[in-house]
């Protein structure tokens, strides 16, 4: 049997469906809380809990658990993303604000995280200041949206849950 099918223990197919946490951390960096009073002109009039609120529609629309954050200490982030590995999450969603181009920790957590991760960016970070388009994230992100507001963080909840049929 190929392994992708699933194992076989005392006499019964384990699904890997069966294994996939459908949870996912949506965990937000530094100066996020202050969206929609922010830079509006760079960020928009979105708040952070408006976001919040959609990610939970789309994220029960889709079968999906989350767990929502904000933090602005790099390491209080780095803790989320603990968290994160304890509670044995399927995905991470993250924006780690400005964190995204200055934090090897950050880096190292995600690093340590065993399922999928999906780095979001309200911004075109590319468009903008060349210090932005350095981000620690990247490498060890399966997939990158920036620069489509909230509506980036829906279509990561959309990808998070086809990634999660793919290795079912
Ligand atoms: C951001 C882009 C970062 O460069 C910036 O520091 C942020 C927000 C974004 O969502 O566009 O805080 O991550």
């Amino acid at each position: 049997m190929p392994a992708s099918a699933g194992s076989v223990v005392q006499g019964m197919t384990v699904r890997r469906r069966d294994a996939v946490n459908r949870t996912v951390f949506i965990l937000n960096g530094p100066n996020l809380n202050l969206l929609g009073q922010r830079e509006p002109e760079t960020y928009g009039r979105t708040t952070l809990a408006d976001i919040e609120a959609a990610c939970r529609e789309k994220a029960a629309a889709l079968g999906l658990a989350v767990d929502f954050r904000q933090k602005n200490g790099e390491g209080e982030l780095v803790s989320d993303i603990h968290d994160a590995i304890s509670a044995r999450a399927g995905g991470i969603i993250i924006n780690a604000g400005a964190y995204t181009h200055t934090s090897i920790a950050v880096h190292d957590a995600l690093r340590a995280f065993p399922g999928r991760i999906i780095e979001v960016h309200l911004s075109n970070t590319f468009a903008r200041e060349s210090f932005r388009h350095h981000s620690h994230i990247s490498p060890v992100a399966d997939g990158i949206i920036a620069g489509l507001g909230m509506q980036g963080y829906l279509l990561a909840l959309q990808a998070m849950a086809s990634l999660f049929e793919e290795a079912a």
